[in-house]
């Protein structure tokens, strides 16, 4: 029998489609928040590509950069037979990665895994014929889905892949428990690799999250048409405008959808009903600014040992390779 190309994890494209129940809890907060994972059904994830095109987004060419320079040392000193990515989206720089393990010529199992089935389907597809002699598997669930199935699938030689500073989309509480989770999908000796944004200036950050062509307000702004064609919503995004603003405090990136009017309106499938006041707000995601000095002892506290760590000339982002 051909190996699954996408296996979904604990009927998880249900379970995102029909739990809801982060949704609920949510909006039912004040103030308002929505997890980010809503951001991507396809259109969002063809969203977030463009967003990695433009201008003011810095991360992902400066993520890339390093791993030009970096990919071949990172596959050189993991010799990882097998490379799991967490939210892979469309695996674009993670090409860098696969062709460095390519030159090792060991046999090879990329397994990418994400939210997002459409990208994640594709993305397997156009892998697959790229690279023909590599066992490519995608895992369609979310993260803590995903690492359940690799904690109960343990191989010796793992590297497990976190790109794009999805971490910071993480509280400091969700992040570490999310750690524990990665260190028990790892075998002693496997292998963690962490792209981390790093702190900077709300000049260079704050652009970078409201991009002069809108391409971040469609995206932010799409969570509500996916949450009105997955739960029968009625949201009209045209009374919401996007704002992301730096939060110094805390370093973090704050994204937000306001309202304008005096409205209610209504999830049906999850029997939700949610009142607006005009000038309200739904926090839809933090991306935190991290400090790699602080982000290396927390790893090592979690038995990650940090084995090197990589920036670009401006150090605006990060990559850490750490063994288990
Ligand atoms: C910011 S994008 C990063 C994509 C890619 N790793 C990169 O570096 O360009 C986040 C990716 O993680 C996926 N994602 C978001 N929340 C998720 C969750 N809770 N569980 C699994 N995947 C998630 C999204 O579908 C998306 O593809």
């Amino acid at each position: 029998m051909p190996p699954q190309l996408v296996k979904v994890l604990n009927d998880s494209y249900q379970a995102v489609k029909n739990d809801g129940e982060d949704v609920i809890a949510g909006l039912t907060k004040n103030p308002k928040t929505l997890p980010p994972k809503y951001f991507y059904d396809d259109y969002g994830s063809e969203l977030f590509e463009q967003i990695c095109e433009l201008p003011e987004y810095y991360p992902t060419r400066t993520e890339t950069s390093i791993l030009e320079k970096y990919a071949d040392e990172i596959a050189q000193i993991t010799g990882s037979s097998e490379l799991v990515e967490l939210g892979s989206g469309s695996s674009t720089k993670t090409r860098l990665l696969l062709d460095a393990y390519q030159k090792i010529g060991n046999s090879f199992t990329y397994i990418p895994t994400d939210v997002s089935g459409g990208i994640l389907k594709n993305s397997v597809l156009e892998l697959q014929e790229k690279y023909p002699d590599f066992f490519i598997q995608g895992l369609l669930g979310t993260y803590q889905q995903t690492l359940a199935y690799l904690e109960s699938t343990p191989t010796p030689t793992r590297t497990i892949c976190f790109l794009g500073s999805s971490a910071g989309n993480f509280s400091p509480q969700e992040f570490d428990n999310l750690l524990t989770q990665i260190t028990r999908s790892l075998q002693p000796g496997n292998y963690f690799l962490l792209g981390i944004d790093l702190d900077k200036s709300k000049e260079i950050l704050e652009p970078a999250y409201n991009d002069n062509q809108g391409v971040t307000a469609a995206f932010n702004l799409n969570m509500l048409s996916h949450l009105n064609w997955r739960f029968q919503g009625n949201f009209d995004i045209n009374l919401f405008s996007h704002q992301a603003i730096y939060n110094q405090a805390e370093t973090q990136i704050e994204m937000y959808l306001y309202c304008q009017e005096n409205v209610t309106f209504a999830l049906e499938t999850l029997d939700l009903k949610v009142n607006f006041q005009a000038g309200e707000s739904i926090l839809t995601e933090i991306s935190r600014k991290f400090d790699l000095e602080i982000l290396q002892t927390q790893l090592e506290a979690k038995g990650l040992k940090v084995k090197k760590v990589w920036t670009d000339p401006k150090k605006w982002f990060g990559l850490i390779l750490c063994q288990a």
